[in-house]
């Protein structure tokens, strides 16, 4: 195993208790000026939103509401000029994913006299700027990207077609994860989100550090975790342990803790944020799209193998000796997964029936996630071009 160091300084409030009696504390500790950010209408419709202003009625609170999913350069721009003017001291995200993404950038765009784009072209963000953070105390709504306990925002520029991934200093100061608040998450978004911890834990999973056998048994576990839940979760929204594992596991999934010494980067999802970039589709369903692809192409390298069949029998619980054919099987299997799901499963389903970005689609990707160099598989645009056109 390679040397590695892990720190991870979010406190996490994991439960139903906690909002109530800890939040206005969490945030009022770090001064009184709050830009409170939330998305569309899904926290107004849940109560949550009054719940929090009750909360926070003793603060001077801005609001920035309407951050979209996918969430646009344009929101952030917004949230640091509020931030700006406002003075603020803590920033307050709740939502899913967008919303704690968009906060995250917009904690170091306000210490940033230019573009905030600028802080996310820039693959180290606001480090490499030696700028300030304004702290985030956020209440997650939603169990998919784990941004709630990790250091990265994913933000799209519509203009330029571009959805780039950056990293912030800082992971979130205080994160509660309340499992009762993702009861009103629709059975698609649940399905995108199980999909996208499944996505996580598949892209670190594939490593080329063999030896490192904790992160790939953690990674076991936390899998089948979330076959297990998922399907519980869109058939019983209001079953408590459902949505707590799932929760739970994504936070888990890509805070760190399983990729601790690995050597290999990411494949599908810089695939996927292409997608994104041109098309605005839901992220998790890309990701369930591409990823049996991506394996199918994969498993022509035979070293892909051993892997492949250790996934087979410890995850999907398949019998064999045969490393191809648990290959093969373990791939229908995550495939049949994600449809059972009820996500769709080809790219005209999502409204992408034409080839005619691909080329460009692929050659953004590579350079991306430098698959040509560090992907688990080396993929060449060409490659890339094959996966897009096999998901038609
Ligand atoms: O906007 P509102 O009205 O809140 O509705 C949202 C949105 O329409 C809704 N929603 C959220 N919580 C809800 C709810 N509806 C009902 N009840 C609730 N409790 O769900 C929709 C999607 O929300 P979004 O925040 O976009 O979803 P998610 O959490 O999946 O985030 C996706 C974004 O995160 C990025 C993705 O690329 C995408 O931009 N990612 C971020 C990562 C990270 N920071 O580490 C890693 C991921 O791989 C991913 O790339
Ligand atoms: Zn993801």
């Amino acid at each position: 195993m390679r040397d590695f160091s892990f720190k991870n300084a979010t406190d996490i409030r994991f439960g139903k208790d906690h909002i109530d009696a800890e939040l206005h504390d969490a945030v009022a500790q770090f001064g009184n000026n709050v830009l409170f950010i939330y998305g569309g209408h899904s926290i107004q419709k849940s109560g949550l939103y009054d719940r929090v202003k009750g909360l926070l009625n003793d603060l001077n609170v801005v609001e920035l509401g309407g951050v979209e999913p996918n969430p646009k350069i344009s929101s952030v721009r917004d949230g640091q000029k509020l931030a700006q003017d406002n003075n603020v001291d803590v920033i307050l995200a709740v939502g899913g994913g967008s919303v704690i993404d968009a906060a995250k950038v917009i904690s170091s765009a306000k210490f940033y006299n230019g573009d905030a784009w600028d802080l996310v072209v820039n693959a180290n963000g606001a480090d490499s700027y030696k700028l300030d953070e304004v702290p985030i105390v956020d209440i997650l709504t939603l169990s998919a990207t784990g941004t709630e306990m990790n250091h990265n925002a994913v933000i799209s520029n519509p203009e330029i077609n571009e959805k780039i991934g950056t990293r912030v200093p800082e992971t979130p100061a205080i994160s509660f994860l309340d499992p009762e608040l993702t009861e009103t998450v629709p059975a698609r978004q649940t399905a995108a989100g199980s999909i996208d911890i499944m996505s996580h834990l598949t892209e670190q999973y594939f490593d080329r550090d063999d030896a490192n056998d904790v992160s790939k048994g953690m990674i076991e576990g936390l899998m089948r975790t979330v076959i297990k839940w998922a399907p519980v979760a869109i058939k019983n929204p209001s079953n408590y342990d459902a949505r707590a594992n799932l929760m739970w596991s994504s936070t888990m999934a890509l805070n760190g803790i399983v990729s601790v010494a690995n050597v290999t980067g990411w494949t599908v999802h810089p695939l996927e944020h292409e997608l994104s970039a041109y098309y605005d589709i839901t992220h998790g369903i890309g990701l369930g799209i591409l990823t049996p692809r991506w394996m199918k192409q994969v498993i022509e390298d035979e070293t892909t193998l051993p892997l492949f069949a250790r996934l087979a029998r410890i995850v999907w619980h398949l019998t064999g000796d045969d490393d191809l054919t648990l290959a093969k099987q373990a791939i229908q299997k995550t495939y049949e997964w994600n449809a059972s799901l009820g996500a769709e499963m080809t790219l005209p389903e999502v409204g992408i029936s034409d080839d005619s970005k691909f080329d460009v689609m692929a050659k953004a990707g590579v350079e991306e996630g430098q698959l040509e160099t560090a992907g688990y598989i080396k993929l060449t645009p060409a490659d890339v071009v094959a996966i897009y056109q096999d998901s038609m």
